[in-house]
């Protein structure tokens, strides 16, 4: 019932606009994780600073949105419409086990040519890594040096939060976001310590083995009031705590598992079928990589946390239970082989059964050439605008899960029993539309029927 009230309210509801603080100063930009995705991002941004490349694939950047009715040729760009920090405002830091500042660890990671990194070099070699939080029981692929002592789990936090406060003073930044870039963790389910904060903290002076080290992390950064946003498929603010953290400090999360290469293609295509009402024997798909990346995914541990993340998109874009004809037994398999040549160059292939009119089937065969990094970073960028204006609207800071943005997660976070979208372009309606309510413009529903009044 009070949901019910609620939506009839939010129906009734005249967009007015709501209150946004201007983005002055700097945006310091923290990441744990400096591997191939956070330097791809870094070097990017300063490559379109220095006006040397285009931010391709940013929708804050280059994306424009439509306002009014179409014969009122009104398309700012995003950028123009809402208030978002400028890339000359953002500063960065990062966490690593590696002790790699960002210059080698972009050229360890092979993703962008030597020549454009030697133009953004004196950023990148600056950039060092802070000692890490990490377990090794959680990435069982990799080790190394550059990691934080604690007596417990507590302390650790402590430390991390200590670092944002020294990195928010050095950098003269007024503002902070946190974005995990750091590797998949092994898959792990909500447990009694990560029910509330009083059970959680008590949870992490007891070194419960149920915190995982991007939890040291997320509680850190809500603990400083600062947004977290999730680029792997962890657990990390899916559980009740951050989600209670978050909006009790005004720090918005969202999560999980950036939406790149097969998956992005897989919530194009799907949509595509179901609007056409053209039915799925089964969907295989299949990945060739070489990163670490690729390494750690071949922990059997840290791939069932990937493989949760990408089964579940089909599901929700079909709909089996409404059309159980079209959808209500299809097979879906996904497999990542880690393959060393290839690098940072996935090759992933889907080999899709579907059938038509009178159950005829038919095959479409995807084989898509990406390149991870490339499709991740402009994610990077656009979130981190995006979390850093959420937390300066009084309408969105504080209430937690910041859905609008699903449009970027393979396994979007949603308000508890509510299920995802998936649907690309449903998603894409409902971030351009919250950024309309958000600035009191009309919301765009399609409907269109008064241009033939
Ligand atoms: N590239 C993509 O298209 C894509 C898409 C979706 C999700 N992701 C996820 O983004 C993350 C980063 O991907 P990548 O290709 O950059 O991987 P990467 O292996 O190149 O980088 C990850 C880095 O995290 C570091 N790390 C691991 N645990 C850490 C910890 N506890 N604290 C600090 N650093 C830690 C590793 O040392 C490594 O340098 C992965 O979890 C990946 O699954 C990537």
């Amino acid at each position: 019932m009070a949901t019910q009230r609620k939506l009839a309210k939010i129906a009734d509801t005249k967009p007015s606009g709501s209150e946004i603080q201007a983005p002055k100063g700097k945006l310091g930009v923290m990441i744990p994780g400096m591997g191939a995705v956070a330097t791809t991002f870094v070097a990017g941004v300063e490559a379109v600073r220095k006006g040397i490349a285009k931010p391709i694939g940013s929708l804050t950047q280059m994306g424009t949105i439509r306002l009014g009715k179409r014969t009122d040729a009104r398309s700012p760009k995003i950028k123009e419409f809402v208030p978002l920090a400028g890339l000359d405002d953002l500063v960065f830091t990062g966490w690593d086990i590696f002790e790699d500042d960002m210059y080698t660890a972009a050229t360890t990671a092979g993703v962008l040519e030597r020549d454009l990194l030697d133009k953004v070099k004196p950023l990148l070699s600056s950039i060092k890594p802070r000692k890490a939080v990490f377990d090794h029981n959680y990435v069982k692929k990799i080790d190394g040096p550059n990691v934080k002592k604690g007596k417990n789990k507590m302390d650790l936090a402590e430390q991390v939060r200590a670092d944002m406060r020294a990195f928010k003073k050095s950098s003269g930044a007024t503002r902070l976001v946190t974005i995990w870039c750091a590797s998949t963790e092994s898959y792990i389910e909500q447990s009694a310590a990560h029910q509330s904060v009083k059970a959680f903290e008590k949870a992490l002076t007891q070194n419960d083995e149920n915190i995982a080290p991007s939890m040291i992390y997320a509680y850190a950064s809500l603990m400083e009031g600062v947004p977290f946003a999730n680029g792997a498929p962890n657990l990390t603010v899916d559980i009740p705590v951050m989600h209670e953290l978050s909006r009790q400090n005004e720090a918005p999360i969202c999560g999980k598992d950036f939406k790149t290469g097969q998956t992005l293609i897989k919530t194009i295509l799907a949509p595509g079928f179901k609007a056409r009402m053209l039915g799925l024997n089964g969907w295989f798909s299949t990945n060739i990589l070489g990163n670490r990346d690729g390494e750690v995914l071949e922990d059997p541990g840290s791939f069932k946390t990937k493989e949760e993340s990408k089964l579940s998109v089909l599901e929700h874009i079909l709909q089996p239970e409404l059309y159980p004809d079209l959808y209500g037994n299809f097979t879906h398999k996904v497999r990542i082989n880690y393959y060393p040549p290839r690098g940072d160059n996935k090759e992933g292939w889907d080999n899709i059964d579907i059938f038509g009119w009178l159950g005829y089937p038919m095959q479409i065969k995807v084989d898509f050439l990406c390149r991870d990094s490339i499709l991740a970073a402009p994610i990077v960028l656009d979130l981190v605008l995006f979390m850093d204006l959420a937390k300066r609207s009084a309408e969105l800071r504080g209430i937690g899960i910041q859905e609008w943005i699903s449009f970027y997660f393979k396994s979007p976070m949603t308000a508890p029993g509510l299920y995802p979208e998936h649907d690309l372009f449903i998603q894409l309606m409902k971030l351009k539309n919250t950024l309309r309510h958000l600035r009191g413009e009309e919301l765009i529903t399609h409907l269109g029927l008064e241009y033939y009044d």
